[in-house]
């Protein structure tokens, strides 16, 4: 089978796409025909080496979107031709033809929606729902200041923070700002000539997705309790305390359960995955450098197959 692998770490050229055994599902296990696979900033991140500890060589991709070819001993959530999406975990695979993973890690796709719309959802849509919902608490009512609003994980939580009834404020640059409206945002505010912290404040939860600056001015913006949620910076000790509210990083979760949720809410017309490329396959060095830029909107998703559908 095709796959997308890497033997050393450093730019997108040491990305290979080449030949390599299918692999066999073990138990607990199913094996997935990929059709479509996600791209996160995560993999040009392990691809870099920024992330310790990582053996080596190994299959790009996390997210993928296909069809069940087979189950390993004892598997019983999945059948053979299931429709499913899953995060896999690192090394499994996700830029390839096929992959196994544990079926914990998956759930039964979208039906209103097509495999490279699926393939967009897994760590981005996850990293929103755990965010706001598992870590923040968000509640209807509540308000929300999300910074990097337009991308990946920013699509997905502004119309998960929609869905729930909250009021949202999201930042990006002008250019995306009628497109944050259309996906729910209530307010956008501008990073590039606006001040964030000079307009808005009491906020009970804001989701960082950008760091440095825009981490360290969030504090403030918070009302007492407020909780402050970010995907990319550690919480200095003492913070929480010194503003008085709560803070975590997030560390996404690859849960079945939460996708079957996120489906749920896909198939009731509430959200959609917003896909603005799609690649093939042998373009993952292109998808990559695209990543790269920190200024794509919504998700890219590499082709791995025809849709069978
Ligand atoms: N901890 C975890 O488990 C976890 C999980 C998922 C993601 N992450 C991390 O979270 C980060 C975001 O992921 P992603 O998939 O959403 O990335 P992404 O899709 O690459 O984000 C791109 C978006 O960021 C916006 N942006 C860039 N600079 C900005 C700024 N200063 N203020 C506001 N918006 C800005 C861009 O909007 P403009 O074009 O308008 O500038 C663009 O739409 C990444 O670093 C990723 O690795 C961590």
């Amino acid at each position: 089978m095709k796959a997308i692998k890497i033997y050393e770490f450093g730019g997108p050229d040491v990305l290979r796409y080449e030949d390599i055994p299918k692999p066999k599902p073990g138990p607990g296990e199913i094996l997935i025909r990929i059709i479509a696979a996600g791209v996160n900033p995560i993999d040009w991140k392990i691809r870099s080496g920024y992330i310790s500890g990582l053996p080596l060589p190994m299959i790009m991709g996390l997210d993928v979107a296909g069809i069940v070819e087979a189950v390993g001993q004892g598997e019983t959530s999945f059948q053979p031709g299931d429709e499913i999406f899953a995060k896999v975990s690192i090394g499994q695979g996700g830029y390839a033809e096929y992959t196994v993973t544990s079926s914990t890690q998956a759930a039964k796709k979208p039906r209103s929606i097509g495999f490279v719309e699926s393939a967009a959802i897994p760590t981005a849509g996850l990293a929103a729902w755990q965010s706001l919902f598992d870590i923040a608490g968000l509640e209807s009512g509540q308000s929300v200041l999300i910074h990097g609003a337009a991308g990946g994980v920013g699509t997905f939580a502004v119309q998960f923070a929609k869905w729930k009834g909250a009021h949202v404020i999201g930042t990006a640059s002008s250019k995306n700002a009628e497109f944050l409206r259309s996906i729910g945002s209530d307010e956008v505010i501008d990073y590039r000539n606006q001040r964030f912290e000079e307009i808005v404040n009491n906020l009970d939860v804001v989701l960082d997705t950008i760091g440095g600056d825009t981490f360290e001015k969030s504090w403030k913006v918070l009302k007492p309790g407020g909780f402050l949620v970010s995907t990319v910076a550690s919480i200095p000790e003492g913070m929480p305390q010194k503003y008085g509210v709560r803070a975590k990083t997030l560390m996404t979760q690859a849960d079945g359960r939460e996708l079957a949720q996120i489906a749920a809410i896909i198939d009731e017309q509430k959200i959609k995955p917003i896909v603005t490329t799609v690649l093939p396959l042998a373009d993952a060095k292109k998808a990559h450098e695209m990543s790269e830029s920190r200024h794509t909107r919504g998700k890219i998703v590499l082709r791995v197959a025809e849709d069978p559908r």
